[in-house]
């Protein structure tokens, strides 16, 4: 069965694509390659034995979706495909509005021209801002995003309650992830941050790796137990596998209208010296890092409850944060080597 998999040459869609492969079916990538390297296509070459068939094209492009969806019979659609930084959205609003919320719509408008009826949509737990409960359910209020790139993606997911709720034959799962860290343990696709990143494991790791000078703790006057932020951090796998898990459930769906939404994370939470602590142990190095002040935007904690997805998706996260940074580093000890 044929997939279309946006933004599948990116760090969590590529990783999707192989645990598309291992359930038998057929992904098909959509791509632009303004924030991934074509380079990744080797690695999934590399792991599934096959180059996935891959439209180096922008999803925003009605013409583009309407000849995917007819000359490769897709059935079901996993859109990753949107611009994600959150510093940068507040720079570039129009851009992000535009880009995550534009391809979404046509996306959409082109699925139910062409027939196809079963959507993921890539949401994030950015949602809940700081939340007033943990750990946070489906059901712990939304708050007021604060970032742009929050706001695409809470005004994505009314979009999709809004389209079902008019009665479009769709069927929609909108996953909401937590904090994807890893990479696959082959070490051929991991993750690729363009410039300096700005997410704590690949900063983290890169840091190990001699190619920044130190990392910066972003504040350690949280009102948490050693006072740094606490956040929900899965094995890109795992989040790969919940996808699967979810169009499974989909595909099985028989009605004609759906959506719903479901975390995915592990059900943990870590702070930030909790994970250098546990990457010094994992990798065998020890870390450079001092304390910064805090990082605005920033919430002091957040992790999932993640029993909807177990109950009704049948998935639960199997990997650590252990096996997330050990497979995490040995990704940048093989990219380093290639420099
Ligand atoms: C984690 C913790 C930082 C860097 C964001 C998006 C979310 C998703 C994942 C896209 C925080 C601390 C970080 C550093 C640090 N993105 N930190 N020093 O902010 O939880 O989530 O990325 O979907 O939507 O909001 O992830 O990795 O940036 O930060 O101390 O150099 O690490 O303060 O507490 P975040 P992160």
């Amino acid at each position: 069965m044929n997939i279309l998999v946006t933004g599948g040459a990116g760090f969590i869609g590529s990783h999707t694509v192989v645990a598309l492969t291992e359930a038998g079916f057929r992904p098909i990538i959509l791509d632009d390659f303004s924030n991934s390297e074509k380079s990744v296509l080797d690695g999934l070459e590399q792991i599934t034995g096959s180059k996935p068939t891959t439209y180096a094209e922008n999803c925003h492009n009605r013409e583009t979706l309407r000849r995917i969806f007819k000359e490769e019979k897709i059935e079901g659609v996993i859109h990753f495909a949107a611009f994600k930084a959150v510093g940068e959205s507040m720079q570039k609003p129009l851009e992000y509005y535009d880009n995550n919320l534009g391809s979404l719509i046509v996306l959409l408008q082109t699925m139910l021209e062409c027939g196809v009826s079963n959507l993921i949509f890539s949401s994030s737990c950015t949602v809940y801002g700081e939340p007033d409960e943990l750990p946070v359910t489906e059901k712990t209020p939304v708050k007021p995003a604060s970032s742009v790139y929050g706001n695409t993606k809470q005004i994505g997911e009314e979009i999709l309650h809004d389209t079902i709720e008019a009665g479009n034959a769709l069927k929609i799962i909108s996953l909401r992830y937590f904090n994807p860290i890893g990479a696959h343990p082959s070490a051929a696709i991991g993750e690729l941050p363009r410039g300096v990143p700005s997410n704590l494991v690949p900063f983290m790791i890169q840091t190990a790796a001699g190619l920044r000078e130190s990392l910066t703790i972003f504040g350690d006057d949280y009102p948490t137990p050693d006072g740094t932020c606490i956040r929900d951090y899965i094995h890109v796998l795992d989040l790969a596998e919940a996808h699967v898990a979810a169009l499974q459930f989909l595909l099985k769906k028989d009605v004609s209208g759906y959506y719903d939404i479901f975390n995915v994370g592990t059900g943990r939470g870590a702070s930030v010296m909790e994970l250098i602590k546990s990457f010094e142990q994992v990798a065998g190095v020890p870390l450079n890092y001092k304390l910064g002040p805090r990082r605005s935007g920033d919430v002091t904690a957040v992790y999932a409850d993640v029993q909807k997805c177990t109950e009704q998706l049948g998935w639960k996260a199997k990997r650590s944060m252990q096996d997330a940074l050990a497979d995490a580093w040995r990704w940048q000890l093989a990219i380093t080597a290639q420099r």
